[in-house]
This record gives structure tokens, C-alpha cells and sequence, in this order.
């Protein structure tokens, strides 16, 4: 029989076998970890409660943020000395900047921040309307920019600081009957990737967690918890063209609809995985968390490479001598031995040549 695993008890023994690897110095199972302060928004959703659960059975503070208009309070969030239940709009900056005045109103500093707000419309991409689309990337892509320019000022003064951001397989894949969801999950890894490379001089560390399809398995969760089985989803009706029992914009609805609480990840270990990941020396870039996240998205990389390596042949240099060219005869003749293939080379303007840039320009590299 399953027992409940209230905030404050110890996380199950199942959970903490599971441990990153040693690469990034995750804690040590049963050795102290430092006590950190975190903010979850989306805490009141079904991976942030996990996440706030873990947090605070691991003696950290946590303040957990759901979502200003929402008047039901769901039964079950965090009542723990160590939780503040704070509540925002991520689509609106102001809002999300007053979290972070209570939280330093309330705890004096803060470490970790996690996003994990966050929904999609589930529909075809020309089904979605304009206000769905937008409404999308205000919360997933915009809600998540607030969430770090509004701390990240705050973090740099500190020279310290941990950005732990929910993408999902969908910002690696574009899934049919997801299309707009998928496209704001790119922006939001395109946006990250690119940010920790400004920001890592100041040591502020940024790690997208990409969850495969993650049931809810709160113990005693089934029945007296309130969120819908498959949460950050809303499914649109399809209209004619995109109705068919085959028609691929319907695959996401038929996913969801079959796997209600059959999703092969579990929310707990996935919240132990990212507590985890907020307490390691060295994070990843990305945490991958279940196989099909694995398996997913190694496949769409292996189709990326392949069709890389069926369509490199395929280029269209301009020969010397040409209106257009900029390579000099010389040039041409010297780097035809290795190089005449590659259309790159015949891009470059004249004075970007390997001979005449700093050995550091990438433009150099070849
Ligand atoms: N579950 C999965 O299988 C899965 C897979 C891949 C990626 N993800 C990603 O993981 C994240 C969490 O997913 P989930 O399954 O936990 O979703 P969820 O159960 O629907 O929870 C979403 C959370 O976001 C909050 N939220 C939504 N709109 C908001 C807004 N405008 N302002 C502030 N908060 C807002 C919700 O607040 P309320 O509770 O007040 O509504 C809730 O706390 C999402 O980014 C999702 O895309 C999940």
C-alpha cells in the first residue's frame, strides 16, 4: 500500500538511488548539503509541486509560486515553515518582480530559480488562433525572460546564482498537434543557450530540463488532486481538414488522451533528478529526464546528422572570375586542395581571410 509523502518527510529510498553523474559533483547521498533558498514558479503545477516537495523534504527553503488568477488553491500545496506560497503572472513583469522583493523580504537572499510555468494548446498549427498563439509565448517564452531579467541583476552582484529552466522534448522536436507549444520551447532553448555564455564570467549557471512525458505520482495523489491528468496541456477542438481518426495533427491529443496516467516518467524522481541538479558544482546544459526524452530526442539529432550528411555535396561557389566572387585567383588556386568545396570559403569577403583576421576570429577556423 502506498503512504503519503508529506513536505518535511524524507524523499522514498526509490527516489534517491537515483543520483547525476559524478561529472557534474551532485550531493553526496546521506551527507550534509548546504541549505539553499529557492524560488519555483509554476509550484503549484504537477512537476513544480513534485519539486517543491523534494526541496523542502531535503531541509531547503522554497518559495513556491502558482499563478495570480487561479482562486482554488489546490488541497494539498506545501503548509511548511520552511515554504512561502507566493502567487504571480509570469506574462507580466511587474508581478514577477514583486516575487522577488518577498522572497528577499522573507529569506534575505535567494540561489536557485526554477521555472517551471509553462502550458500548451493542443491543435493543429492552423487551428490555433492568433490570442493562443501569443498566449503561449507571453507564458512560456516571455514568462520565462521575466523570470531571469528580472533576477538576473541580483545574481550577477552576488556572483552567484543557479537558472533551472523547464523546455521539454518539444524544444528539441517538433511534435504534430503541438506546433506553437513546440515553437516556444525553441525560443526558450535558443534564449538559454545563448544567455550562458554571457553570463557565466559572472557565475550564474543556466541548465534546461527537458522532461519526456511525466505522470503525477504524488503518493495518494490519484483522485483527491485537483490538476488535470495531463496539466500543461489544453486540447482544442480540430476543425474538418485536421479531424480525421489518421490525421498526424491529431497525434498529440491521441498521446495524451491514451496515456491519461500510463506517461513513463515519474514527477518525484524527476523532482529528486532537478533538486539535485540545483545543489551540483558543475550542471549540464541540458537534463534529459525519462527515456522517451532520451530515446525522442537522439533520433530527431540522428535524422539532423543524416540528412547533414546526405545534402553537404550540395553547395554553389562562384568561380574565380565571376560577377560575385570574392576570392581572389590566388586564393582559389591555393585552398582548391582542401577547401573548393566548401561555400563558406567563397563567402568570405576578401580581407576576412584566414591570412589577414586574428588567429582567434572564428571566421578563421575552418
Ligand atoms: N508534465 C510533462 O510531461 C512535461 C513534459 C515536458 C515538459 N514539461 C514542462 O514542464 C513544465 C511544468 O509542466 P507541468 O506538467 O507541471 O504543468 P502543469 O501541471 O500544468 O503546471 C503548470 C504550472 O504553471 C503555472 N502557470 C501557468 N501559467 C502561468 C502564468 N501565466 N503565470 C504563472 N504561473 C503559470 C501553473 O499555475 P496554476 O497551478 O495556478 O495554474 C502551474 O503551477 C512546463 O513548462 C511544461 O511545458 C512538462
Amino acid at each position: 500500500m502506498e503512504t503519503r509523502q508529506a513536505a518535511g518527510e524524507l524523499p522514498t529510498e526509490q527516489s534517491r538511488k537515483l543520483q547525476l553523474p559524478a561529472s557534474c559533483d551532485p550531493p553526496q547521498q546521506d551527507a550534509p548539503t548546504k541549505q539553499q533558498i529557492w524560488i519555483i514558479f509554476g509550484g503549484t503545477g504537477h512537476m513544480g509541486r513534485s519539486l517543491v516537495k523534494c526541496a523542502l523534504s531535503h531541509g531547503d527553503f522554497v518559495a513556491s509560486v502558482g499563478r495570480s488568477f487561479e482562486i482554488t488553491q489546490p488541497a494539498d500545496l506545501p503548509q511548511h515553515e520552511n515554504c512561502l506560497n507566493l502567487r504571480c503572472d509570469v506574462r507580466v513583469r511587474e508581478s514577477v518582480a514583486r516575487i522577488y522583493e518577498r522572497v528577499l523580504q522573507r529569506f534575505g537572499h535567494y540561489d536557485v530559480v526554477a521555472n517551471c510555468a509553462g502550458y500548451g494548446v493542443i491543435g493543429a498549427c492552423e487551428d490555433q488562433d492568433e490570442h493562443e498563439l501569443r498566449d503561449q509565448f507571453e507564458t512560456n517564452f516571455m514568462g520565462t525572460l521575466h523570470v531571469i531579467q528580472c533576477s538576473l541583476p541580483y545574481f550577477r552582484q552576488r556572483e552567484a546564482g543557479r537558472y533551472l529552466i523547464f523546455s521539454s522534448t518539444s524544444g528539441a522536436l517538433g511534435v504534430p498537434g503541438l506546433g506553437p507549444y513546440c515553437a516556444t520551447k525553441y525560443a526558450v532553448e535558443g534564449l538559454i543557450e545563448a544567455m550562458l555564455y554571457e553570463v557565466d564570467a559572472f557565475n550564474v549557471k543556466a541548465t534546461l530540463v527537458e522532461p519526456g512525458l511525466v505522470r503525477r505520482d504524488e503518493p495518494l495523489d490519484y483522485g483527491t488532486n485537483p490538476l488535470p491528468m495531463w496539466g500543461h496541456f489544453l486540447i482544442k477542438p480540430a476543425s474538418e481538414a485536421y479531424s480525421h481518426e489518421t490525421s498526424p495533427a491529431l497525434h498529440a491529443k491521441r498521446m495524451v488522451t491514451w496515456l491519461r496516467d500510463r506517461q513513463p516518467t515519474s514527477a518525484v524522481k524527476c523532482a529528486e533528478l532537478v533538486w539535485q541538479l540545483g545543489h551540483c558544482s558543475y550542471p549540464p546544459l541540458r537534463l534529459l529526464l525519462g527515456s522517451y526524452a532520451i530515446e525522442s530526442i537522439r533520433d530527431r539529432l540522428r535524422c539532423v546528422t543524416e540528412e547533414l550528411e546526405d545534402w553537404k555535396h550540395l553547395n554553389f561557389p562562384i568561380p574565380p572570375g565571376e560577377e560575385g566572387s570574392t576570392v581572389g585567383q590566388n586564393k582559389q588556386q591555393e585552398t582548391a586542395g582542401n577547401a573548393k568545396d566548401d561555400v563558406m570559403e567563397d563567402d568570405r569577403p576578401d580581407d576576412m581571410d584566414a591570412d589577414q583576421v586574428g588567429e582567434d576570429n572564428v571566421m578563421t577556423t575552418s
